[in-house]
């Protein structure tokens, strides 16, 4: 077991509303299939102060608002996943933002089965292993993973 040495990776991966109720199970079964580890989970309904937070580097686009309504129309499922390289194999397992290049590019992935259009495109991901520090302690407060994936100090949330 090497995993002291390589510590795993951690990302944020979150299941938008409409597809948490119509995909949640199949969407956690597939990801313990591929090799994450679930370090932590849980369903938050975002105020939209906190969905605005969220996505406040897109702030200003033209789907900004929309955006922000589709996030906040039902609970999201908010999970921290540890693997080798995290961050690049669930972008991989959601497929690109716009569900028509993903149908095209990667069939297999998220986006290409369960997105309806861009902007209601199922589930997030960060984009980099900065990005994933940041929104993971923004959504579950000051917490640790252990090099095992599993979780070391609980989170005041
Ligand atoms: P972005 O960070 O570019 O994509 P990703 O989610 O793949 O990292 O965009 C954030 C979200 O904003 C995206 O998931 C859906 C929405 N969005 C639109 O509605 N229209 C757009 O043209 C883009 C680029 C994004």
């Amino acid at each position: 077991e090497l995993s002291f040495f390589f510590p795993k990776e951690q990302t944020l991966a979150v299941i938008k509303p409409d597809t948490l109720e119509e995909h949640k199970d199949e969407i956690i079964e597939q990801v313990q299939d591929e090799g994450f580890t679930i370090s932590q989970m849980k369903e938050t309904v975002l105020s939209r102060e906190m969905a605005e937070e969220f996505y406040k580097e897109h702030r200003g686009k033209p789907f900004f608002n929309q955006l922000v309504d589709y996030m906040c129309r039902g609970p999201c499922l908010m999970m921290i996943l540890s693997k080798e390289n995290a961050v690049e194999e669930w972008r991989a397992m959601m497929g690109p933002t716009d569900p028509v290049e993903a149908q095209e590019k990667a069939p297999d992935s998220l986006r290409a089965r369960f997105a309806k259009d861009i902007l209601e495109n199922s589930v997030h991901g960060s984009s980099s292993q900065e990005q994933a520090m940041e929104k993971i302690k923004f959504v579950f407060g000051d917490i640790a993973v252990g090099p095992d994936g599993a979780l070391q100090v609980d989170a005041d949330t």
